[in-house]
């Protein structure tokens, strides 16, 4: 038997020394170092009569266990849930609300939560409002006596706009409604959401955290031990659960969480410096442009760097010239025209068509997210590589 390789805790672990050992250690049995994978469905029970740790891997998984205290330690503490993608996730998360509830949002949010809350929950009685986050007064205007969450996104998806966790905490401290965040844009290396007073944090974790583009998976953490109690009866109950293969990825992927910011926020910038420039493109949304709204917001808020995605609208709207602009990128580089963000491969979306097709046109137009409308998230390739793609592509506009 190996003994465990326990560390003397001195002071407090950084960020990277979590994300490699966190939830981990060698295998007492062979030492094996990478965490071991039980697939295992079902396990044996020693007592007749008295129930043991693992039963079914439904309920419980030691690979998920591992990965659990992984993200429990990330986040900087609280309990955690996995599921099988980020939208299980917050379907579990919205379950524990009742007939009657309402949900305050940030102005732009996902497509996929707009679904969830408008063409589902709406249903069971559960009800929502938008409002705009950006000062105190128009928080506290929309807030009513049935709501429950103040729920924002931060960087929102697809204009990047920064909500700030301060203003958002002094209302949730005034009003006793707790806040919650989807953090899926700014992973805990960057975002301390839990120091902010954030009660609950919400991750896509097919994002940053895995960072690979192999999986699907979610994650609920929360300070509220009742609410943690809730949803673990949730999953129990739903079944979305997280396969021991995809915990173990999301295990080994996380691990470069911190290396893999920086990288693609370094990118991220100097590929938005040079948007900036361009005379086709009427809008550059990236948090790291002084020009950008909330630079000083995400400043504060986004540590070692402002991530990988950058949004841009383009004066082009016509159908045409928008696919001739599409090819013509994909034929200079090695960008992958498609949906999603934050993995090795450059990857150019277009939310009208992709993450932000489900909202009413009115609505998406109000926002800002016009035909024009892309989404870039930038990989580990070389910057000159992407940045020849583009060249090629918004010359087709001259
Ligand atoms: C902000 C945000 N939250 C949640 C989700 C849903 O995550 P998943 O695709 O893992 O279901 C997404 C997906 O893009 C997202 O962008």
């Amino acid at each position: 038997m190996f003994t465990k390789n326990k560390l003397v805790l001195k002071k407090k672990l950084g960020f990277g020394t979590l994300a490699v050992h966190a939830g981990e250690e060698p295998d007492p049995e062979t030492g094996a170092v990478a965490p071991v994978l039980v697939r295992s469905k079902t396990f044996a029970q020693k007592d007749f009569g008295k129930e043991s740790k693992y039963q079914y891997s439904r309920g419980k998984n030691p690979t998920r266990d591992k990965l659990i205290e992984k993200l429990e330690a990330l986040e900087g503490g609280g309990t955690a849930t996995v599921f099988s993608s980020g939208l299980a996730a917050e379907t579990a998360f919205f379950l524990t609300l009742s007939p009657g509830d309402h949900v305050l949002l940030c102005q732009e949010i996902y497509g996929g939560t707009f679904r969830l809350l408008d063409g589902f929950l709406s249903r069971f009685g559960i009800t929502y409002d938008f409002v705009d986050f950006s000062t105190e007064e128009s928080i506290q205007k929309g807030i009513k006596s049935n709501t429950k969450y103040l729920f924002v996104e931060t960087p929102t998806n697809p204009s990047l706009h920064i909500i700030d966790l301060s203003l958002v905490s002094k209302v949730s401290k005034k009003s006793g409604i707790p806040f919650v965040v989807d953090a899926t844009f700014s992973p805990p290396c960057a975002t301390r959401a839990f120091e902010y007073g954030a009660e609950t944090v919400i991750h896509s974790l097919s994002k940053y955290i895995a960072g690979h583009n192999d999986i699907l998976g979610g994650s609920v953490i929360t300070k509220n031990k009742k609410l943690a109690e809730q949803i673990d009866f949730i999953h129990r109950t739903l079944g979305a659960v997280l396969s021991p293969d995809e915990c173990y990825r999301v295990l080994q992927g996380v691990k470069t969480l911190e290396l893999r910011w920086k990288r693609v926020s370094d990118t991220a910038l100097v590929v938005a410096q040079f948007l900036k420039k361009q005379k086709n493109i009427k809008n550059v949304y990236y948090p790291g442009l002084p020009s950008h709204p909330n630079h000083t917001i995400a400043k504060r808020q986004s540590i070692g760097g402002f991530g990988a995605v950058i949004s841009f609208e383009l004066y082009e709207h016509s159908f045409r010239k928008l696919k001739r602009f599409v090819d013509t990128v994909r034929k200079y580089s090695p960008i992958i025209y498609g949906e999603s963000l934050a993995s090795p491969e450059t990857i150019l979306a277009y939310p009208p068509l992709m993450s932000h097709k489900s909202l009413p046109k009115s609505v998406r137009e109000s926002l800002g997210i016009t035909d024009g409308f892309f989404r870039l998230s930038v990989g580990f390739e070389d910057p000159a590589d992407i940045l020849e793609g583009l060249k090629k592509g918004l010359n087709i506009f001259n």
